[in-house]
């Protein structure tokens, strides 16, 4: 299972690539501005400041919504950097986006995904990730996981390469239950990544052995 992290915080995603478990970065327009990073010349370099800080994928959204704009707008992202993989949201004029891509040989992720029928569609045209927002669906009352077991089971019925990119996850829990389904890919906050660390008794278990080490010495 690959661990991309959600954001466009260079610290963070330093802190988590420092861990050594960190598999790539996603982004969006939102947690661009969240970190004031704004103005098309500032937003494309901090792609490649991010690309730069990282090893693995980094997603980065087009903004525009009609076909011309979002292959205009998708070859100059994937022009900026190796591991640029071009985000697209799941409307009419990017799955022709996605399959132009996929025929181009440039690594897509297909974003804004809430149904297994988008997924289909998705893995259809040729997406090289897929997006399902598992904590948006969990805010209105749906089993986002579920989500996540139907794509799953549609994508192994007909061996779609198409990856599962686990969206929106929000806690640990979500990582966890991802990963039993088998996900792909989760992306997430640096707290649903370092929470995977946190138990009580490793840590009442270490003091223990501390305490005991110097009672010998
Ligand atoms: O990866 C998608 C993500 O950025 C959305 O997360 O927490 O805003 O629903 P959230």
């Amino acid at each position: 299972m690959k661990f991309f992290i959600d954001t466009a915080n260079l610290d963070q995603i330093k802190e988590a690539e420092a861990l050594g478990v960190l598999d790539g970065v996603t982004t969006n327009p939102s947690l661009m501005a969240k970190e004031g990073i704004t103005g098309q010349e500032n937003i494309l370099n901090h792609y490649v400041a991010i690309c730069e800080a990282v090893e693995g994928d980094v997603s980065a959204e087009v903004i525009a919504t009609d076909f011309e704009g979002m292959v205009k707008e998708g070859e100059a992202l994937a022009a900026l950097h190796p591991q640029i993989v071009v985000k697209i949201p799941m409307i009419e004029d990017g799955v022709k986006a996605l399959k132009y891509f996929a025929n181009q040989g440039i690594k897509t992720n297909c974003t804004l995904v809430f149904s297994a029928g988008q997924a289909l569609l998705a893995a259809k045209a040729g997406a090289t990730y897929v997006s399902p927002f598992i904590g948006r669906l969990d805010d209105i009352s749906t089993d986002g996981l579920n989500l996540i077991e139907e794509i799953r089971e549609i994508y192994d019925n007909y061996e779609f390469e198409t990856q599962i990119l686990a969206a929106s996850v929000r806690h640990t829990m979500h990582v966890i239950d991802c990963a039993k389904i088998g996900a792909d890919v989760m992306t997430g906050p640096l707290s649903s990544i370092k929470g995977l660390l946190k138990h009580p008794l490793t840590d009442i278990g270490l003091a223990k052995f501390l305490e005991d080490y110097q009672k010998g010495n």
